[in-house]
């Protein structure tokens, strides 16, 4: 099959942007098919960090298409600072990147739309990055949005500012002046955005795939944000799951081949919503602090807590993934004792999946417990060499997943990967 996809199962920031950097070399083409800036994709090699929020993690790779896809959103002026930062690291991005025509434009109003919505919801506020994203998917889904090819148009300034007049209807305050500079900002990032290839990325992807290309679906944000499947209404707004890799591309779904489900050792979440497995205790603080989690888009400090695979079995189901791949196991290594939840109780019930109404029942996790290995393993550089304790801790949950683990990731850098048994594709 042509096209293999790549997602998060959980609740975002599983290391999506590492594992498409390190498989870019075995694909033609990356592409991106939903979420916006929303996503900070997070890639270190030769001693660079670098995060990505709109460009595909196949930038840094010789040779390899990147297509932002019709199913993304997005941000010029976000966009600008990404060209901008590769261009300084002397990546020749415009070589390498195509932008889908029918991609939604994020608009400043959008931004203050949802900073409005947030502060509306105040106690009950999704946590939102206030990138835009919620707004902008409303217009699309609404019909009102400006998509990228609309930029070509020669009435784009005044469609703008019809979108950007009804926005301004719908907002109670506007730091005028503050607006006007975000504006200039924007329209000199649509500009700046106009030096890339706007192409009509499905019939581009099409052409890829009989032509014998192999592409990679990068997924951003996680299978818990989905919007219809994940904890609504703390989600994102678009289709984070296989699915969407359909609809966000233009690919059929018999053109899709491996899905490779990646999730952490354990799991965190930022921003607001359920989360049965979250640790509020010294623990937790010491995942974060062991773990760095702390955003890539906004530094906020992400929640912690242990492994929960009710909410990766659901996952692993809705997305059809033939690979997991695990990483930050790492992490664990400050741990003497690893904790996994298999079932939730709710009102002395058993469940092995999340019910419809959380927001008014508690969920009490039932646990296994694990030895950890306390042993660093940042260094190791074949399965060989895991410690037994980590073995049989990745052994059960293939064993209750049903799905092997084909890679193992145990640290940030592209280096620090190791395959379990995978065969290598022809690019
Ligand atoms: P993404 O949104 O899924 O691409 O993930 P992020 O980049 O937001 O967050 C993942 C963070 O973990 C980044 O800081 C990565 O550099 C880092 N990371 C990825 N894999 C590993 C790993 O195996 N071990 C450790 N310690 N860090 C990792
Ligand atoms: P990557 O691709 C983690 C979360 C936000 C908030 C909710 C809605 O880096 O994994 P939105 O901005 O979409 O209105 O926010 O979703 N969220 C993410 N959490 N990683 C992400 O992306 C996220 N993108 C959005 O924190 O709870
Ligand atoms: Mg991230």
């Amino acid at each position: 099959m042509p096209v293999d996809v790549l997602l998060g199962l959980q609740w975002g920031d599983e290391g999506k942007g590492k594992i498409v950097d390190v498989l870019t070399p075995e694909y033609a083409v990356v592409a991106r098919f939903q979420g916006g800036p929303n996503a900070g994709h997070t890639l270190e090699f030769e001693g660079i960090k670098h995060v990505l929020h709109t460009i595909p993690s196949g930038i840094f790779r010789d040779a390899v298409i990147n297509i932002v896809g019709n199913g993304v959103v997005i941000d010029p002026i976000t966009l600008k600072k990404e060209t901008d930062a590769l261009h300084k690291m002397n990546v020749p991005v415009y070589e390498r990147l195509f932008i889908s025509r029918k991609a939604h434009l994020i608009l400043p109003t959008h931004r203050l739309l949802d900073a409005a919505s947030e502060t509306q919801k105040g106690t009950e506020k999704i946590g939102s990055t206030l990138r835009g994203i919620g707004p902008t998917y409303m217009d699309k889904t609404g019909r009102n949005g400006l998509r990228v090819g609309d930029t070509e148009a020669k009435d784009f300034r005044e469609r703008y500012q019809r979108l950007r007049d009804k926005h301004l209807n719908m907002l109670s305050e506007v730091n005028q002046e503050k607006l006007a500079e975000e504006e200039t900002a924007f329209f000199n990032a649509v500009d700046e955005m106009r030096k890339i290839r706007f192409v009509d990325s499905e019939h581009q992807l099409h052409e890829l795939i009989v032509a014998g290309k192999k592409i990679l679906a990068e997924g951003a944000q996680g299978s818990l944000l989905d919007i219809d499947f994940g904890s609504y209404p703390f989600v994102t707004s678009s289709n984070t799951i296989t699915a969407g890799a359909c609809t966000g591309l233009g690919i059929a779904p018999g053109q899709i081949g491996k899905v490779f489900g990646i999730f952490k050792a354990y799991c965190t979440r930022v921003g607001s919503g359920p989360f049965p497995t979250e640790l509020l205790d010294e623990t937790g603080e010491q995942l974060r602090k062991d773990g760095h989690e702390f955003g890539a888009t906004t530094g906020r400090p992400r929640r912690c807590g242990w492994l929960d695979l009710p909410a990766l079995k659901y996952a692993i189901m809705l997305n059809g993934v033939t690979d997991l791949i695990m990483t930050k196991p790492d992490v664990l290594s400050g741990q003497s004792v690893i904790r996994v939840s298999t079932h939730y109780e709710i009102g002395g019930k058993r469940y092995d999946y999340m019910p419809f109404d959380v927001a008014n029942v508690v969920i009490k996790p039932i646990w296994k417990d694990f030895p950890g290995w306390k042993r660093d393993i940042t260094s190791i550089k074949s399965e060989d060499e895991f410690p037994a304790e980590m073995k049989s801790y990745i052994q059960w949950i293939e064993s209750e997943l049903d799905v092997p683990v084909s890679i193992v990731s145990t640290g940030p850098d592209r280096s620090q990967t190791i395959r379990r048994g995978v065969e290598q594709h022809a690019r």
